[in-house]
Order: structure tokens, then sequence, then C-alpha cells
């Protein structure tokens, strides 16, 4: 026993070099508070109620993948396998989330894909599963008078709503993009109408400002995602893709540097929450923080922040894990349950200016 503590205090001596910190590096979104916690917070339960279900942690795992055409490469780890690896990881953590865009499914080889995105069975009917569309397909199903064609997806697929992903500029990027005809808020008016179930609302990357905010907050949502600026950003990754066989788009490559911050995201929502509420036009009031989120600091911070019902979301995060292997994605996951026990027992989230 001895000798272990000795060794211990020979490596402090050795390491103290190394260990120095300036204080740029210090993370001083936090007032850390060694008084006020205890290691027992391990017990500590993170289960919420988020969206009509209960959850075991406040984690959302964000739409991706799913419904590719091209088979994948040799070693290469499919779109279908990864969905069933996220699905397996929300059904063990008891997390929530939504697939990626289901467009596929509504097309007439859509078959071929439902694999991809049948999830149900795996995930249980105990947590929020979601379905995925672009807010451009609504806009056509609207046009055609096809709304019913979205509901039987969500229906076959037991999905406990719709995602909606509202993206014109990476459409914009995107050679084979679509291009809206009509404004998303319109869309959205008249596909509420119709549509009997649950619908939240994201970006893919970029994140929304003060007005798409502001009018998102009035209409009937389950919930709106944030989706916001600072992580994977998709107008980037088409501008990638294109190459130079989209040369127009590269004249426009100023525009995948706007957007809002899923920090800015929760300054703008509380703002007009705080507005809509006292108006009585408040209605939509859960809310999924994701984009450039990389961890449970993140995912604290901005949760107590916005201080209203919300869950923290990861998209590339949880992918890059699931990517490489299941055990992969559940040491991930894990640590960032252990983490957000840890940052509720010592750090306390500084007053915001707003
Ligand atoms: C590989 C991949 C595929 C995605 N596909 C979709 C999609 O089909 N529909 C959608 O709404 N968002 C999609 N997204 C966007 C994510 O849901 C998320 O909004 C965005 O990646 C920002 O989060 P992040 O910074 O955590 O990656 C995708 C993201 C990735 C990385």
């Amino acid at each position: 026993m001895k000798k272990i503590v000795g060794d211990r205090k020979m490596d402090h001596l050795k390491l103290v070099e190394l260990s120095q910190l300036m204080m740029s590096e210090r993370d001083g979104r936090f007032d850390y508070e060694p008084m006020l916690g205890h290691h027992g917070g391990e017990a500590e339960d993170l289960a919420c109620d988020f969206l009509g279900y209960r959850l075991q942690a406040p984690i959302w795992i964000s739409s991706m993948t799913g419904g590719s055409r091209r088979p994948s490469r040799k070693g290469e780890v499919s779109a279908g396998e990864i969905n069933l690896r996220l699905a397996r990881a929300v059904k063990e953590f008891g997390l929530g989330m939504s697939v990626g865009s289901c467009r596929r499914l509504l097309e007439e080889d859509g078959n071929k894909a439902w694999g991809d995105f049948d999830l149900r069975e795996i995930i249980g009917e105990e947590l929020p599963f979601y379905a995925n569309l672009g807010v451009a397909q609504l806009e056509e199903a609207i046009r055609r008078q096809e709304v019913q064609k979205i509901v039987e997806m969500v229906e076959r697929l037991r999905a406990s709503g719709l995602v909606v992903h509202v993206n014109p500029l990476q459409e914009w990027f995107q050679p084979e993009g679509d291009r809206l005809e009509v404004r998303p808020l319109e869309t959205l008016q008249k596909f509420l109408q119709q549509f009997p179930y649950k619908v939240i609302v994201k970006e893919v990357g970029q994140g929304m400002g003060p007005r798409s905010v502001k009018e998102l907050l009035k209409l009937p949502l389950a919930a709106l995602e944030c989706s916001g600026f600072g992580g994977t950003n998709f107008s980037r990754l088409e501008l990638l893709r294109a190459g130079s066989n989209h040369a127009h788009a590269h004249e426009h490559e100023g525009l995948v540097k706007v957007g809002h911050s899923t920090e800015e995201m929760v300054a703008l929502i509380r703002n007009s929450y705080k507005e809509l509420s006292a108006r009585g036009e408040l209605a939509t009031h859960e809310f999924i923080l994701s984009g450039g989120v990389r961890d449970f600091l993140d995912g604290h911070f901005l949760m107590n922040r916005l201080g209203y019902r919300c869950v923290f979301g990861f998209a590339s995060g949880v992918l890059l894990h699931a990517r490489k292997s299941y055990g992969d994605l559940q040491k991930f996951l894990q640590q960032q349950i252990v983490g957000l026990k840890l940052a509720r027992q010592f750090l306390y989230p500084r007053e915001s200016k707003d």
C-alpha cells in the first residue's frame, strides 16, 4: 500500500511541469462549487420527461443516415447497421432518437430502404422515435395533395412523429438539391393542419435567427431542435461534395459561414419564450439543443442556460463512435452520462446577461 502511495508521489513530482494550465484554457462557463457536491452523484437520477416519454438521460440522437442507394463499400459499415447500433443504444440508455431523411421511403423503390429505418422493434414503445423529412418534401406533398402518404409512412414506422429539416442553404449547395417555391413557414402552417402526429422542426447545422425562432414558437410543434452552427456544416459538406461540378455554388461560398450557434439560439428562444408567453401566443414548449454539442459539458451548460424543458443532442459526435463499433458507442454514451452526473454535482453555469 505504502509503495503505491510512494510511486504516486514520484509521479506527481515528475508530472508537475506538464500539468501547468494557462488561464486561457479554463472553461469559464461554469462556477465550480466543490463544497456543494459529492461523488455519490453516480447514483443521481438523470431521468426526465420529454415529448410525452420518460427518458433515462436528457440525451437525443439527432437525424442521420439511412436509405442510401449506394451499397456500402467493402469494410465500410452500412447506414442501416449504424441506425441499428444507434437504436440499440437508445434502448439501452433510455434516450430519444430521430432517423435521417426518410425521403426514400416515399419513392417507388422505398421498400428496399425500409430496413434502415424500421427501428421501433429495437427501441420499444417506451421511448421517442421520430421519422425525418425535408421541408421540400412537405411542400411537394401539399402541392400534390399527398400528405396522406407521409401519414402512412409515419404509421408504418410506428414513429412518434416527424422531424422536418429546413435547410435552404444546404439545398442550394447541393448539385441535385431542391429549390423551395414556398416559404417554409407557410408550408409548415399548412402541413400542421393536415398532419395528425407530432412535428419537430430543425436546421441541419446552421441554426436559425430571431425571426425564424419566434415564428416557430408560435406554431404547435412538439419541439424545436436548434441544430446550431459550430459543428457539422452541411452547406460546407455539400460544397466539398460538389467539387468543381457545381461551379456556381462556389461563387456563393460565403454563405457557408453564416448562422447561429446553439448557445445564441438558447438566448433567442428565451427572449421569444418570455415575450410570447406573456402574450398568450407561445405554442412550442420543448427543445432539443443540438449542433456543435461536443460533450456533456456543452449539454449541461446549454440545458441550464435555457431553463425550459429540453434535452441535448448529438449527431456527428455519436456517428463517429457508432461507425467504429457498438462497444465504442456504448462507451461514449456511458462517459457522457457519468460526466453529466458529475457536472450536476459541481458545476453551476454562470448567469447569462440576457
Ligand atoms: C452523416 C449525417 C447525416 C445527416 N442527415 C440528416 C438528415 O437526413 N436529416 C436531418 O434533419 N439532419 C441530418 N443531419 C444533420 C444533423 O441532424 C445535425 O443537425 C447536424 O449534423 C449538426 O449536429 P452535429 O454538430 O452534432 O453534427 C445529418 C448529419 C450527419 C453528420
